[in-house]
Formats: C-alpha cells, structure tokens, sequence
C-alpha cells in the first residue's frame, strides 16, 4: 500500500508521487524562486554516473555496511510530519520583513534538499552496482522527506515550490564525480552544523522559536550527518581523490561552501533577529563545527582565525549587497555598479582562498557520531 503522506514514503519515487498530487495547489512564486540560478541559488546537479557506478567499497567495507544498517533501520520514518507539537503559525500576524525572509529561507532550503534528492535518485536509477545503487536509494528516500516537509510549512503561507515541475525544467550543473564528493560532503556536514546550531540555540532560548519546524532539527541533522558519512567513506576509498593537486580543489571548495553561506545568511537580517542569533557568531559557529568534521577525510582546514578572513568576508557581503542594489537600480549606472562590484566579490574570494590552510593528519577510520 502506498503510503499518504511524504514523512512515511520509503522510496523516493513514492514521496515525489505524493508531492505530485499536491501539486495542484502549489504556487507560482515559490516555483520561479526555486528556478533560479544564481551564484548563491541552490542549484541541481547531474555528473558521470558510470565512473560513479565504479567504485568499489571494499577497502572500508566494514565501516560502509555498518552506515547502510543504520540507513536501512530507519529511524526517522514518519518522523518528517506535522504533530500536536506542531504549533499554529500566525503567518498573517508575522512581521511582513521576517515574513518575506523567512518563505525566502523556507523555499532555498526545500530547493536544496531537493536538489540532493534529485541527485541521489538519478544515481540509483542509473547504477548497477549493488552498494552504490543502495547508498543512493536511502539518501534520496531521506531528502525527499526533508524537501516534502519544508512544503508542507510553505503551504501554511499559502506558497509551495512544485518539485515535479522543477525536476523537468530546471537547469542541471554538470560536476565531475570527484567535485560531486567534495561540494555534497561539504554540503551535507555543513546542513548538520547548521541545523544542530540551530537546535541546540533554541534549546537555550525557545522564547526565539517563531515557528515549529526548528523542534524537527534535530533528528533531520542526524539525517544529513549520516549522507557526510557516506560521502567521506566514497572518498577514502581513492586515496588520490583527498591529496595531491586535489587538495587544491578542496580548498576551493570549502572557501566556495563557506563564503556562499556567509553571503546568502547576511541577506536575512530579519531572520536571524528573530531567532536570537548573531549572522556572524552563527557563520564562526558553523565554520568551527564543519571544519572539525571535515578533518575525517580532508587534509586541511580553513583557517578562519586568520586576521584577513573575517574582514574579507565583510567586504564580500557588501559587495554582493551592492551587486543587488544595481540590478535594482537597472539603467547604465546599476549596470556599472553590478560590473564593479562582481570585480570587488571576486577580488574577495581570491584573497580568501589565498589564506594559507592549517594541515593535519586525517585519521585511520573515517566513521564519526555526531557529537554536537
Ligand atoms: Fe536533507
Ligand atoms: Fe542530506
């Protein structure tokens, strides 16, 4: 029996058939959102799926089918629905720039949990190879609960992003393989850092929780957690894949990961008031949090202490303020601005990933509990 509602889908496929059928009430705004590719849009992505498909686990077996186990037990089936604690939301009372800032946060999330969705489902759809094929399956199956969730908080508000028409019409990135590790690990641990901050704030000051869905943050960080694991365990699996030239592209990403988070959470002032938290305490947060998860498989860590790279990410911020002012502005002039501009955001991201890394030594065994 299917299956009615998204939370107890155990199959992507089945989760997106539901989501389908509530299409009918989805809106256009919150789809022409989704749409969107910018630089600091979430974007979907496609990549080689046979060299994907050829990737053998056997080198970290043990740890690999002790993560599909946890993955096939399921703990957070039916987790991802509404219940009694779901508070009633005065969205006609919210203050209309929260209000604004919050559905822009609710569907950027829905976009990128879809996206992984996406993603991970086209990899089980194309692979043969058994343990490949069944990692995919269950990450898939999760992303589509955590997207399907987010939707059905967009609806109170009268908006929801129409997943299946953005799986048909929106544009796919094309990533090797190895830049499809090194920017879904980063962003599946940096969700977790993300979510758990936020969890564990609110735990301390729930006179902030202005809506409901934060009380499911933590369970679904665990979710997210466990799809870093699985990427980090692809990637010890090549030794080359973490060291050499690619230690390079790694940095690239992370400084790329970091500053795109920095940028896009300084864009809801409001959003962050609200919930108590500082954008700037809450990005140092997280980059400690990642950068600690991350030294499991990468070789280097962002040094964030570094005197020049607070600064810098001020001068970003402003900068891509400014890009949005003239685009606004139109004309010459804003055109003039948004070229000037991008030049000076660009100027900051080399001189971020100029910042020399801290190194380490990556240990023997990959696995780790989330711990935060
Ligand atoms: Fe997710
Ligand atoms: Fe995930």
């Amino acid at each position: 029996m299917r299956a009615a509602h998204t939370a107890d889908a155990t199959t992507a496929e089945e989760g997106l058939a539901i989501q389908e059928e509530q299409a009918k009430l989805d809106s256009k705004f919150a789809t022409d959102v989704a749409m969107q590719n910018t630089l600091l849009t979430p974007r979907f992505y496609t990549t080689d799926f046979d060299e994907l498909d050829a990737i053998d686990v056997e080198p970290v077996r043990a740890d690999w089918d002790n993560l599909i186990a946890e993955m096939q037990a399921d703990p957070n089936k039916g987790h991802f629905r509404k219940t009694a604690d779901w508070d009633h939301v005065d969205w006609d009372g919210m203050d209309p720039g929260l209000r604004k800032e919050f559905i822009d946060f609710l569907i950027s999330s829905c976009t990128a949990e879809f996206s992984g969705c996406v993603l991970y489902k086209e990899m089980k759809r194309r692979g043969s190879n058994h343990d490949v094929t069944t990692l995919f399956q269950l990450m898939a199956r999760d992303e589509a609960r955590h997207a399907g969730f987010i939707n059905d908080a967009l609806r109170e508000a009268g908006v929801a992003v129409n997943l299946g028409f953005l799986t048909q019409k929106k544009k796919y990135t094309y990533f090797r393989p190895k830049f499809i590790y090194y920017a879904t690990y980063l962003s599946e641990k940096i969700g977790y850092a993300r979510y758990i901050t936020i969890f564990r704030h609110l735990e301390k000051h729930p006179e902030h929780r202005f809506h409901p869905i934060f009380k499911w943050f933590e369970e679904w960080c665990n979710d997210e957690f466990r799809h870093g694991e699985a990427f980090a365990l692809l990637m010890k699996t090549d030794p080359k894949l973490t060291s050499g030239v690619n230690v390079w592209w790694i940095k690239f990403f992370l400084t790329a990961v970091y500053a795109t988070m920095y940028v896009r959470d300084h864009q809801r002032p409001a959003f962050h008031e609200a919930l108590g938290v500082d954008p700037d305490w809450y990005a140092h947060e997280v980059f400690t949090k990642t950068s600690k998860l991350s030294e499991q498989i990468f070789p280097i860590t962002l040094d964030i202490e570094h005197p020049a790279w607070q600064p810098t990410l001020e001068r970003l911020s402003a900068a891509n303020k400014a890009i949005a002012a003239g685009k606004a502005q139109g004309g010459l002039g804003g055109r003039v601005k948004t070229l000037l501009n991008s030049a000076r955001a660009a100027a900051c991201f080399v001189r971020l990933y100029a910042i020399p890394a801290n190194r380490h030594r990556v240990p023997e065994s990959t696995r780790m509990e989330p711990a935060y």
